[in-house]
């Protein structure tokens, strides 16, 4: 892998207790990572996968913090440059919230918008914000951030959501611009349905709703998607890119959105 220039390679996953971001950390040790695992919640998730790391001989480190509390999001990246000693080579910011469901503008709750932006556009803007000097002192990096297919057209009754997403992938871009002659790439994953638990748990009460399996339930959600494959994605696909942007592959791409949504947006 090229980016293991300095010997070892130091990651940033938030989101890692659960969907993409947990099923990201493996490939990331797998690929000679030590890891820093981010999370609100399910610590003890993160504390099973640091110890599934220390067993590939990798460092890891959990972070328990939530990432709309900005002092809270400070002290766990004060921590992870201590642990690292000030060294980062990627960040994935793999954590999202849906905010309002089904909502119509009008009926949108200011918290929900807000909280939205706090942790799906904020963050990422406080993280690379503090993160990429210290990449460029380290000779670079890789930035990933995880939008969603919804920052490539609009959703009606998806404000909250569609707009944090929007702006994620609008920062991406201006943060390419200028990171890119200091050695660093940052890309945007736009990903549409993805089969994490957060999901199926929707598509079964759908399927019970409909009295039909969960499997035609999906089915007929991607058709009403109009997903081109009918499928949506596992979150392999979704860190199979990431690995393939932090790789050799991602040498010399920045600025881009990589959707992935089996045909949604075509
Ligand atoms: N799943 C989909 O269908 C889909 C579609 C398009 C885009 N996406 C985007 O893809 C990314 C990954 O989604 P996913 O569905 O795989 O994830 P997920 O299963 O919903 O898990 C979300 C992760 O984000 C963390 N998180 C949420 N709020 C947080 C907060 N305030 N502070 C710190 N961590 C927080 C959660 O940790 P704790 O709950 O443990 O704190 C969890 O690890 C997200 O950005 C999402 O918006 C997902």
């Amino acid at each position: 892998m090229s980016m293991l220039k300095h010997g070892r390679c130091v990651a940033l996953v938030t989101g890692a207790s659960a969907g993409t971001g947990m099923e990201l950390v493996g490939s990331l040790g797998a690929a000679g990572y030590d890891v820093a695992l981010l999370a609100a919640r399910r610590v003890g998730i993160l504390e099973q996968l640091a110890g599934d790391l220390q067993a590939m001989g990798r460092r890891s480190l959990v972070l328990q913090c939530d990432l709309a509390d900005e002092a809270a999001l400070n002290s766990s990246l004060d921590r992870l440059l201590a642990w690292s000693d000030g060294r980062i080579d990627a960040v994935v910011n793999a954590a999202g919230i849906p905010g309002s469901f089904n909502v119509p503008i009008e009926d949108v709750p200011i918290e929900s918008f807000d909280r939205c932006h706090a942790v799906n556009l904020r963050a990422p803007f406080l993280i690379m914000r503090r993160l990429l000097p210290v990449m460029y002192r380290g000779g670079g990096g890789r930035i990933v951030n995880i939008g969603g297919n919804h920052a490539m057209r609009g959703r009606a009754a998806r404000a909250p959501y569609t707009a944090s997403k929007w702006g994620l992938r609008g920062l991406t871009k201006t943060v390419a611009l200028e990171a890119g002659p200091k050695g660093v790439n940052v890309n945007f994953i736009a990903p549409g349905p993805i089969a994490v638990e957060r999901m199926r748990h929707n598509w079964r009460a759908r399927a019970e709703r409909d009295g039909v399996d969960e499997q035609t339930a999906v089915a007929e959600y991607m058709h009403e998607m109009g997903a081109a494959t009918r499928r949506p994605s596992e979150a392999r696909d979704i860190v199979a890119m990431v690995m393939f942007l932090l790789g050799e592959g991602g040498r010399n791409v920045t600025g881009q959105d990589f959707v992935i949504d089996g045909g949604i947006v075509v």
